[in-house]
């Protein structure tokens, strides 16, 4: 039994219940493990729709999404939500310690995994610098913490539970480009194996990923690296010079 973490879109097409035209439309691509697959386009292309179909927050209208050949339909729920780490677009923190937060998910997490984790987010700094360390508490919802912060913990949390696939919504969006850069090579580096799928809007985030993914009103309008796209895509080419 292979348990890889191979992710394979297959001709999906989804519609929002009630809307005329599908938002994602003959889509195909698989996402392999060490790799790190980016999806680019602009506002409304339907990245965040993509990424959240595969927990199954909205399931295929036709076509079928396979996580190592399986038909994520025919997967309990409980085992595919072991197998991913979702950093949603906004990040969901609680009130209560950093610690409290990081263990949301993985209750039995040590404080050394908490630590790697944060390590990892590039989040160990600004964590330390409080008194408390992980025992902080964070108030509403993280309101004394900047995006970036918000950001860095909420990828920190996904990171502690150790999954075979990453899936992040726009969550470098709030760093600077040298945290940005910084995060995502320490993240391949940690999580040498597990399939990293990360959608976004800017170039810096997806330059350096094995395979981008243009996505253009909810289909695929081209498929390469940086440099291929840069090349032979006129979208890819409008996204790095706006
Ligand atoms: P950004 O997050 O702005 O970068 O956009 P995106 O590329 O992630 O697009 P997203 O998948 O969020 O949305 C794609 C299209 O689907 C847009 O036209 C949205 O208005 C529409 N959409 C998103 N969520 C819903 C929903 O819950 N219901 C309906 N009917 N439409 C939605």
């Amino acid at each position: 039994k292979s348990c890889d973490g191979i992710v394979e879109f297959k001709d999906v097409t989804f519609r929002y219940e009630g809307a005329e035209k599908p938002v994602l439309e003959g889509i195909s691509f698989t996402a392999k493990p060490g790799e790190t697959t980016a999806v680019i386009g602009s506002t409304g292309a339907g990245k965040s729709t993509l990424l959240q179909m595969i927990p199954r927050f909205y399931d295929v209208e036709s076509g079928s999404i396979l996580i190592d050949g399986v038909n994520i339909q025919n997967m309990k729920q409980s085992t595919l939500r072991n197998k991913i780490g979702y950093v949603p677009q906004k990040a969901m923190l609680f009130s209560g310690t950093i610690a409290e937060n990081m263990r949301y998910g993985k209750e039995e997490a040590t404080d050394e995994e908490i630590h790697d984790a944060l390590e990892t987010a590039q989040a160990s700094e600004f964590v330390q610098k409080r008194e408390q360390g992980i025992q902080s508490i964070l108030e509403q919802a993280g309101a004394n913490l900047s995006g970036g912060q918000k950001q860095r913990l909420s990828i920190a949390r996904a990171l502690v539970r150790k999954p075979q696939i990453y899936l992040f919504d726009d969550s470098f969006s709030a760093l600077d480009y040298k945290t940005d850069s910084k995060l995502r090579y320490a993240l391949k580096t940690e999580t040498s194996n597990a399939t990293i799928i990360i959608v976004a809007q800017r170039v810096n985030t997806v330059k350096d990923a094995e395979k981008i993914i243009v996505l253009n009103e909810g289909k695929i309008a081209g498929v390469g690296t940086h440099e291929e796209l840069l090349n032979n895509n006129t979208i890819y080419q409008e996204i790095v010079s706006s």
